[in-house]
């Protein structure tokens, strides 16, 4: 099969495009063809080594939507041709190719009215955000949020949730962003790039940070006494706050059907519409991995796989 892999830690060009061998569907998992794969902010950091993987050619990618071709032993609830998206169990990567085999119990079903494409663009942003809003932060009806760095993929999903939930949604993102984040829902989007969101945003509820570095540690300040802040680009921990009247949270981000389901339900109820997404072969991951390590796009990063 065709795939994007790397043999050496390093930059986007470490990223080679080529033939690997197609995997088997062990006990319990499925081998799905895959349509589209999406880049998340993790890929560049697992390229560079920041998680430690060693096993060399190691294929990037965290999440997928495709169509099962094989189902291995005691697999039972899904078959052959079934539509699926998901999210690779934690620790693994490996969906910039057009063959993946993966536990059966971390997959979903694609609905019919929501695209590969769309359904990869959705599955690890949908399932963090899921994780850190409800979960994490429990953001309750009325409650003020600051989402940090709106314009990315797990903010856009997460911004939508909070208006669900019905709290007041406070978003940051670069000048040309901004019409693209207040139509993702946010009551006020401040401009990073002219306003110190410091100095604007008070008395906050909850925050749900998205950027890391000191727009982490300096987003403590917004929170109201008994406030809470979630992190997912800190680290494996929250950063410490310096005051102690707040709560530093880290999502867990388990990987569970539960959650492509809810997904499923969050856009088949039309809560959660798919993000703005740039499409890339799969042969041109590295171009996409290079968008996504200079952190500055909007939305989605998708690879066109078939
Ligand atoms: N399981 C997990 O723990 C988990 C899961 C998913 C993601 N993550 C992490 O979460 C982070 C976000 O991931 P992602 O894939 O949603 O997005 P991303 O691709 O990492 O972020 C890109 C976005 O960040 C925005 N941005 C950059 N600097 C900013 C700043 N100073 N203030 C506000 N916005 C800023 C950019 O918007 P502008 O162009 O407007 O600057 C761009 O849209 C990453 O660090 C990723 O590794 C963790």
């Amino acid at each position: 099969m065709k795939a994007a892999y790397i043999e050496k830690f390093g930059g986007p060009e470490v990223l080679t495009y080529g033939d690997l061998p197609d995997p088997v569907a062990g006990a319990g998992q499925v081998v799905v063809d895959v349509v589209a794969a999406s880049v998340n902010g993790a890929d560049p950091k697992v390229a560079a080594g920041d998680y430690k993987q060693t096993k060399f050619p190691l294929i990037l990618g965290r999440d997928f939507s495709g169509k099962v071709s094989a189902v291995g032993d005691g697999v039972s609830d899904l078959k052959v041709g079934d539509e699926v998206f998901g999210v690779l169990e934690t620790g693994r990567d490996g969906t910039y190719c057009e063959k993946l085999a993966v536990g059966a119990n971390v997959v979903g079903k694609k609905p019919a009215g929501l695209s590969h494409v769309d359904a990869a663009a959705m599955a690890l942003t949908g399932l963090t955000a899921i994780c850190a809003v409800e979960n994490s932060l429990q953001l309750r009806r009325g409650e003020t949020i600051l989402i940090q760095g709106g314009a990315g993929g797990v903010a856009a999903f997460a911004i939508q949730l909070a208006k669900h939930i019905g709290a007041h949604v406070i978003s940051t993102c670069s000048t040309g962003n901004l019409d693209y984040v207040r139509s993702l829902g946010a009551d006020e989007v401040i401009d990073y790039k002219t306003t110190d969101f410091t100095k604007v945003v008070k008395n906050c509820d909850a925050v749900f940070e998205t950027v890391g570095d000191d727009v982490a540690t300096r987003s403590f300040a917004v929170l109201k006494p008994g406030g809470r802040a979630t992190f997912i680009a800190s680290g494996a921990t929250a950063p410490k706050p310096e005051r102690s009247d707040v709560t530093a949270l880290r999502p867990a981000v388990p990987r569970e059907r539960k959650y492509m389901e809810r997904i499923a339900e969050l856009h088949g109820k039309g809560i959660v519409r798919p993000q703005h997404v740039t499409l890339f072969e799969l042969a041109k991951a590295r171009e996409a991995l290079n968008v996504s390590a200079a952190r500055h796009f909007k939305g989605k990063l998708v690879l066109k796989v078939r």
